[in-house]
């Protein structure tokens, strides 16, 4: 790849004579050559910037002086169809692994380092009419540097080390942050496994590969979601595990089809009562048998899951009622409903018990984490009581109910009759001792 450098400080692109930039240069993956701007100054001064037209503070580089420069330095390299004409300036696209990962599959590249307040606008228009040459402002952040020259050392060393051959293991291009899997990269360790008291994760000294790969992905998940939380919302939701999405409902996430958004956790408020009533009506028949008629499951919702009963339910001291919703819209995505002092029908005089009598989350978000940490607070709100014993009741039908409270911590202990709509249904009973943390 030929990169073409023009600046008035030539010397601050010394750097690139260095490391795998330096080696690549010399064996000739890398043509790069930084170019004095002042070389195509006309006048004794060699003056290349003055006042800007309209007034204001400092100084504005002159169009001629970049044009005869430009001109040379790319018609100089012969035709070539696809050069893109870099500018770096705080006021550009910010410049990312993406935009480096395109550059690098670039033809040429010729970095036009402005100093003062920038170059005359019209050098970026006119080279945009020029056949074949893409222009790019680019900014490497949000700050202000006197020049361009440190944003030319930043591209040259992050374009220059995806060209084939210039990182001698290219796996280690794989993992990094900003790489293809769109998360900061897990944090890393080497020898001597004790160093002043600090010692290296148990996991990585186990040669257990699987805990290894698994563990690496949750440090990347748990290190993205605190420093760069605008990334995690840029997962695709095809990207996503179930393991990923556990760990992101524990960081406060949940993965609706669009990928990975905000979520809240509270205590449900008498303002949340139709919106409640609402999601059983939705949520309640799916977890019925399918040969349960439409009537009775309708008269069950009518009669106990409508808005008046969720109201009463709200204001009884001996209910705790817990919902989940999208931190931006407030939209309900789920709720649990713990009620205390009540033992299990397999186990009448079980002092202190509490019974998760709903946990329910909208069907599109199932096995995206939610009901696990809504079930998690209410085991600690119901250890919080005193109480010893968290039981519930699910449909013998309902496997997949089953297999979630299981995960959950929760075995089979019986069955029990429930009524819906005046009709017995059998569900198992489970159970789970609860233990103040
Ligand atoms: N020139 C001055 N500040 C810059 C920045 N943040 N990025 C790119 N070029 C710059």
């Amino acid at each position: 790849m030929r990169v073409d450098v023009l600046t008035i400080f030539p010397d601050y692109l010394s750097p690139l004579e260095l490391s795998l930039v330096g080696k690549a240069r010399q064996s000739g993956l890398l043509d790069l050559r930084v170019h004095d701007l002042r070389e195509w100054t006309t006048d004794r001064h060699r003056t290349v910037d003055d006042t800007p037209f309209g007034g204001g503070a400092g100084m504005v580089m002159r169009p001629d002086v970049w044009g005869t420069a430009l001109d040379a330095v790319l018609d100089g390299a012969g035709p070539a169809d696809d050069v893109v004409l870099l500018v770096p300036t705080p006021a550009g696209e910010v410049f990312t692994q993406r935009t480096a990962e395109e550059l690098a599959g670039a033809g040429r590249i010729v970095i036009a380092c402005g100093r003062y307040e920038g170059i005359d606008a019209r050098v970026t228009e006119h080279y945009a009419q020029r056949p074949g040459t893409t222009v790019r402002e680019v900014s490497i952040g949000d700050y202000v540097l006197n020049g361009g020259e440190v944003a030319a050392l930043v591209v040259v060393e992050a374009v220059a080390r995806l060209l084939p051959g210039v990182v001698g293991n290219p796996e280690s291009l794989v993992e990094e942050s900003h790489g293809a899997a769109g998360l900061l990269e897990y944090p890393n360790y080497t020898k001597p496994a004790q160093w002043r008291g600090h010692e290296v994760p148990e996991v990585l000294t186990s040669g257990h590969h699987a805990n290894i790969v698994r563990w690496r992905r949750d440090q990347a998940l748990r290190r993205t979601a605190e420093r760069r939380p605008e990334l995690i919302e840029r997962l695709p939701a095809d990207s996503l595990d179930r393991a990923d999405r556990t760990l992101l409902a524990e960081l406060g996430w949940y993965v609706d089809a669009n990928g990975p958004r905000p979520a809240e956790i509270r205590t449900a408020e008498p303002h949340d009562a139709a919106a409640l009533a609402e999601l059983a009506g939705l949520t309640f028949p799916l977890a019925c048998p399918p040969t349960l008629p439409a009537d009775a499951i309708a008269e069950f919702v009518a009669t106990q899951l409508d808005e008046a009963s969720f109201r009463r339910y709200l204001a009884d001291p001996q209910r705790i009622i817990d919902v989940a919703t999208d931190r931006r819209t407030g939209e309900l995505l789920g709720y649990t409903m713990v009620v205390l002092d009540s033992p299990p029908p397999t186990d009448p005089s079980a002092d202190g018990a509490a019974e998760l009598s709903k946990c329910y989350v909208r069907p599109e978000l199932h096995g995206g984490g939610i009901a696990g940490r809504l079930v998690a607070r209410s085991r600690d709100a119901v250890a919080r009581t005193g109480a010893q014993q968290l039981w519930l009741g699910t449909n013998v039908a309902n496997r997949r109910a089953r297999r979630f409270y299981e995960r959950c911590g929760f075995a089979v202990v019986g069955k029990r009759r429930f009524e819906v709509g005046g009709l017995p249904q059998d569900d198992v009973v489970m159970s789970t001792p609860v233990t103040t943390s």
